[in-house]
């Protein structure tokens, strides 16, 4: 089997506060999804990379010059969720030659500061597994559950056993022939389409049970907006 990597592109990233959809904001020279892509340009075991955009789009080109190519595809089918997009990539995966046994690697754009070494970990673990896994690290800190509805001030209404939970990261890893109907059955339900955050509830929707490898604590997803200033930070002690 080939491995593909699926990259959603499409967010409006309202919660990073720059004025923009964050894949595109500077980090270290130059925009996040460019680092993004240059990390997953750098995996061999990769066959291709496909990015999503939204059909809206009007800056990848200008930060990613020239990525379209023999190992490169850009596709605007970009949705109203992630797995929306998400799955309408797939079906532009299928239209490119990809087979149900290929691999797929699904890897937001926003998470910039992958490093090629925790992708070829997560295909080593992956590729004799009958399901797929996604990188992912185990909780740290105590974990809290708020109140709902406070969106100023917020309190705690119970601790949550912090013991064998995981933060999901990205890539996720799962055979096209699984991914695409376990995307598109969670959105054809409403309750579990908002619940989907990622390609690994989707498969665990159907029964199974995705393996989970140890990602990287600076493999997070640039969500806020003091992130970007951290992940510069992170950028300038690796060498590219
Ligand atoms: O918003 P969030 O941080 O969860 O987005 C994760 C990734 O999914 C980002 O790279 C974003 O661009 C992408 N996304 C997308 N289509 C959407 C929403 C998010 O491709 N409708």
């Amino acid at each position: 089997p080939r491995c593909f990597a699926v990259v959603p592109c499409a967010g409006i990233g309202e919660r990073a506060g720059v004025g923009g959809p964050k894949q595109y904001h500077p980090v270290a020279g130059k925009a996040v999804v460019a680092h993004t892509l240059a990390a997953l340009g750098a995996v061999s075991r990769l066959d291709a990379t496909l990015v999503v955009l939204s059909p809206q789009d009007t800056q990848f080109e200008q930060h990613a010059p020239g990525f379209e190519g023999e190992r490169g595809w850009v596709v605007r089918v970009g949705g109203a969720s992630r797995a929306e997009s998400v799955a309408n990539g797939l079906d532009e995966l299928l239209a490119r030659g990809a087979q149900p046994h290929d691999w797929v690697l699904v890897h937001d754009a926003a998470r910039c500061l992958l490093r090629p070494e925790w992708v070829e970990r997560l295909i080593l673990a992956c590729e004799e597994d009958e399901v797929g896994g996604l990188l992912a690290l185990p909780v740290a800190d105590t974990l809290k559950a708020a109140l709902p509805g406070g969106d100023g001030e917020a309190r705690v209404a119970a601790t949550v056993d912090r013991a064998a939970k995981w933060a999901a990261q990205t890539p996720q890893m799962f055979r096209l022939g699984l991914l695409r109907p376990a995307l598109v059955g969670a959105l054809s339900d409403p309750d579990l389409a908002a619940r989907i955050t990622d390609e690994a509830s989707a498969i665990e929707a159907l029964g199974h049970q995705p393996r989970l490898v140890p990602g990287d604590f600076e493999n997070f997803k640039l969500t806020w907006p003091g992130d970007f200033a951290l992940a510069a930070r992170l950028l300038a002690t690796v060498p590219l």
